[in-house]
């Protein structure tokens, strides 16, 4: 086999894993051990897969933070929900965020994600799919989630959680494969939690590069701000 049917082989099987990784029925079990078996090979894989979530994410919040945020990015605390291996944590420093906590229900993924040094803290085996009853309410300026509203990982239910850690007037941000908007009801459930308050859609970049498979919609919802809630700070 020459050079390039390899690379072409290896681009197919990363395909593969990544669809592999789309049928796993949001079950927290069958997640955590197809993560454990695909930790090591993770970056190789979505990096032939041309994935740019990451990136995009990152730039979003960096974005949100100079637009909104009269505080200095150093000082705005970031949750990195499903962090994974940490490649939105490493995009988020090299923007100059500081203060970066990561979560992930794969304990070997979130593993890598502190090799990285990168992260103040990070969590394995928390399941954005139940309550994250270790997190108080209010406690992030801005909460990321890339490549985890996706399919078979977290439902979108999944999002009034994120909303909950994080503080009025802050922003919640998130990736959605294309496919994963169209199959599942999140933007129905978007509306539902704009109804309730617990957020509202502030952007969308609507069919935004992700992988050399499929586009993303990539939002920035903000957090209401409650009447007991200190007022934003403006420069
Ligand atoms: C496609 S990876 C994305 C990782 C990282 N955010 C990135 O963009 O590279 C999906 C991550 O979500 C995590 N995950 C899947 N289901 C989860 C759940 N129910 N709760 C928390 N994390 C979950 C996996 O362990 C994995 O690390």
């Amino acid at each position: 086999m020459n050079t390039r049917d390899q690379q072409t082989a290896l681009e197919r099987a990363a395909r593969e894993r990544i669809k592999d990784s789309h049928a796993l029925d949001s079950d927290a079990g069958r997640l955590s051990h197809f993560y454990r078996g695909w930790a090591s090979s993770y970056e190789l894989d979505v990096g032939r897969d041309g994935y740019c979530g990451p990136m995009i994410v990152a730039e979003l919040a960096g974005a949100v933070q100079t637009a909104y945020l009269a505080r200095q990015r150093s000082a705005i605390a970031i949750l990195d929900a499903g962090c994974g291996t940490g490649l939105v944590g490493v995009e988020l420093e090299r923007l100059g965020f500081r203060l970066i906590d990561g979560i992930d229900l794969s304990e070997e993924m979130a593993e890598q994600a502190r090799q990285t040094g990168v992260y103040r803290q990070v969590q394995g085996d928390v399941d954005l799919n139940g309550s994250l009853s270790g997190y108080s309410s209010a406690s992030y300026d801005i909460t990321v989630c890339c490549g985890v509203l996706t399919l078979g990982h977290v439902r979108p239910a999944g999002l009034r959680e994120l909303a909950r850690v994080t503080r009025p007037n802050g922003f919640v941000i998130a990736s959605t494969r294309k496919s994963y908007a169209e199959t599942t009801s999140f933007e129905d459930e978007v509306r539902r939690l704009q109804d309730a308050g617990v957020l509202v859609p502030a952007q969308r970049l609507a069919d935004g590069r992700y992988t050399a498979e499929e586009d993303a919609h990539y939002w920035v919802f903000q957090v209401p701000e409650k009447a007991s809630a200190p007022t934003e700070e403006r420069p």
